[in-house]
């Protein structure tokens, strides 16, 4: 009996980004793509592989002063280890979980007061109140900064556009970093100056960081923690809100049903569908295959996570169960592997848990309009925009 016909879900396909994906993700040319879950962890965990990912911009920086991702070696290890106090278990328990709360309670407080929400505002009101938290952009309004983000990655997406649309884009792109800049950093990094916390900005006062290499930061982690779980907490909404059955088990389920659920949408709708790496050393994988310095990979998220030996039979339908029963990690590749794998990947699946918990509990609750989509290019996936929740208002 093949795989296929060993699924108990009659091959069915919940995957809701596989077709933009298709259509819209143009990864560099010239980095030979991995569709295979155990080659794909073998090259992440190498210490032989570096980042693949290019930014002309930091080509002549100074290497202490470049943002984490685009670091490799000693002090990459060095700087993750100085980063790792803001994302561990007790962190996220004692610090980051009373962010969460608060702001989903004023957030679903507003949702029930009117009967009506658009999603992915809400959700980008969460990433960012609790990714502000951790890098210290705490010293102005919440609401407002985060409406000022939304705005900034909207017109980031708007250079693609041909001619002068995409100039304008381009320019209005230009001027809202320097609004966010100056209204939301640069307050943050004059208050640490004079009063040391413990947060990413603090951190960078105190390694001497310029105005300018704190905003690059600050950029860093609004691109990597704020839109991305965006995203995510509209993509599991979505599927929650549309499948009575899979929002039964989340409601009813307890936290590990509940995160089981979350990294099964990550895996067949992943946020990022892809990232890069490359070999400055020979390395051998636990299959045999050698490969050589200087060859180029596309880590392809989105096809491992549906490498059929790795997830059994149905990879692209939601299974809660796949991967204790295949003995994966559960987060399969959603979050990279090796010495990037996101940080916040706890964080994100958190605060993702308690907003839909919280979500799916008002009164009445309902998609009234799905989500538009569209592919951006700053985290290599999609975006989901436009969607409107709808509830019993509360009298
Ligand atoms: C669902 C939400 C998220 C997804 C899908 C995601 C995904 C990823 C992926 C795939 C990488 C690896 C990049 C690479 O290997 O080149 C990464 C790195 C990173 N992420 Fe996340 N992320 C999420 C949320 C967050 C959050 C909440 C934060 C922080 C508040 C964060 C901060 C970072 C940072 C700083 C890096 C760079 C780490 C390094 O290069 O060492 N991410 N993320």
């Amino acid at each position: 009996m093949s795989e296929a016909d060993a699924c108990p879900f009659s091959n069915r396909d919940d995957r809701k980004s596989a077709a933009l994906a298709e259509a819209e993700a143009r990864p560099d040319a010239g980095f030979a793509p991995i569709v295979n879950f155990d080659f794909a962890r073998d090259v992440m965990r190498s210490p032989a592989m570096v980042q693949g990912m290019e930014a002309d911009y930091f080509k002549d920086k100074e290497p202490s002063k470049v943002p984490v991702i685009f670091l490799d070696g000693e002090l990459h290890k060095k700087r993750r280890a100085q980063l790792a106090r803001y994302f561990t278990p007790k962190a996220i328990k004692d610090r980051h979980r009373k962010v969460m709360d608060q702001t989903t309670d004023e957030v679903m407080a507003q949702l029930r007061r009117t009967g009506r929400g658009q999603l992915d505002v809400m959700s980008l009101r969460l990433a960012c109140d609790v990714a502000a938290e951790i890098v210290g952009l705490t010293n102005t309004d919440p609401d407002a900064m985060s409406n000022r983000l939304r705005k900034k990655f909207t017109a980031s997406g708007k250079r693609k556009r041909p001619g002068l649309a995409g100039k304008l884009g381009a320019l209005e792109d230009v001027v809202r970093t320097l609004w966010f800049f100056k209204r939301d950093v640069v307050p943050a990094i004059r208050h640490r100056q004079k009063h040391d916390r413990d947060d990413v900005i603090s951190f960078l006062v105190r390694e001497g960081y310029s105005d300018q290499e704190i905003l690059v930061e600050c950029m860093t982690y609004a691109t990597a923690g704020m839109i991305t779980t965006r995203e995510f907490i509209v993509m599991c909404a979505w599927h929650l809100l549309e499948k009575e059955d899979l929002r039964r088990q989340f409601l009813e389920g307890g936290e590990d049903v509940q995160f089981a659920i979350l990294d099964e949408v990550l895996r067949i709708d992943p946020v990022a569908a892809y990232v890069y790496r490359k070999a400055e050393a020979d390395m051998t994988a636990t299959d045999g295959r050698v490969v050589k310095a200087g060859e180029q990979f596309l880590v392809d998220i989105r096809n491992i996570n549906l490498d059929e030996e790795a997830t059994g039979a149905c990879p692209f339908a939601i299974d809660p169960e796949r991967s204790k029963r295949q003995k994966m990690p559960s987060n399969w590749m959603s979050f990279a592997d090796g010495p990037h794998r996101c940080p916040g990947a706890q964080v994100a699946m958190h605060e993702t848990r308690v907003f839909l918990d919280a979500l799916l509990r008002v009164p009445g609750i309902r998609l009234a309009r799905k989500p538009t989509m569209g592919w951006i290019e700053e985290i290599n996936g999609y975006e989901l925009h436009g969607a409107i929740v709808e509830c019993d208002p509360s009298r």
